[in-house]
């Protein structure tokens, strides 16, 4: 039985940052929204990197023109930056009139020790998830939430994170990609979303989520 705490309000009130306590996550694994700038970034980074235990690891999506904000942030809350992956999405398309063809999208993974002995789930040569095709959410997946993420370009950033047992957070919950990823490589779960209309999405969806050993492959993505 995987624990999971579901949090209806703002990821940046005391409130929530209060009721998460300090050094007890081994994860975090988000995907904010890109458009607030540094000052965004200023408000939510440097409490949720205190959330941190110290051989946790800080994992984020974010727009590839942007992503030199997040990194500067991060390096100033004194993480390390260990790579950045990419997932290119070959379906991609933004809200506006222009069709910017395949849209790239990276994957920022930091820690808050500069040594080894944080948490990595597969062997080396299996960490090859860094280069990911992989297009829109669709069909049975899609959940209604503008911005949903594949779980199967989750999947392997939980299993190559984190261990079984460890607790992931998602200060951006959206429709529960991270939390779905986390329970079925029996993780512990904290999911932080502000919306009633994308929690109630996300609570549906991970209430009908269990762990599976299925889901652990060399590879971290369903066999
Ligand atoms: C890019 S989406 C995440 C999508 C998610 N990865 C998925 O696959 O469904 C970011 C989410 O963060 C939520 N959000 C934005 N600001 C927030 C805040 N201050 N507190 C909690 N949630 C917030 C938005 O409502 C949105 O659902």
């Amino acid at each position: 039985m995987v624990n999971v705490r579901l949090v209806l309000g703002n990821s940046l009130s005391s409130k929530v940052l209060d009721s998460i306590e300090d050094g007890s996550v081994d994860l975090l694994l988000t995907d904010p929204p890109f458009g607030g700038g540094i000052s965004f970034l200023e408000q939510w980074v440097p409490p949720y990197v205190g959330k941190l235990r110290d051989t946790g690891v800080f994992v984020s999506f974010y727009a590839v023109e942007r992503v030199t904000e997040l990194v500067d942030v991060l390096r100033e809350a004194d993480l390390k930056i260990r790579c950045i992956g990419v997932w290119h999405c070959p379906d991609f398309y933004g809200e506006g009139e222009v069709n910017y063809g395949g849209a790239i999208i990276v994957i920022v993974v930091a820690t808050r020790n500069r040594g080894m002995g944080h948490h990595c789930g597969l062997d080396k040569h299996d960490q090859r998830f860094f280069l990911t095709e992989a297009s829109r959410c669709s069909g049975g997946e899609e959940l209604g939430h503008p911005c949903q993420k594949p779980v199967d370009v989750v999947l392997p950033l939980v299993q190559n994170w984190s261990f079984i047992g460890d607790t992931v957070l998602d200060p951006f919950m959206g429709s529960g990609t991270t939390g779905e990823a986390a329970i079925r490589l029996g993780r512990e779960f904290i999911g932080i979303e502000e919306r009633g209309d994308y929690f109630e999405s996300a609570s549906g969806r991970l209430g009908d989520v269990s762990f599976s050993v299925d889901d652990i492959s060399p590879m971290g993505v369903r066999a």
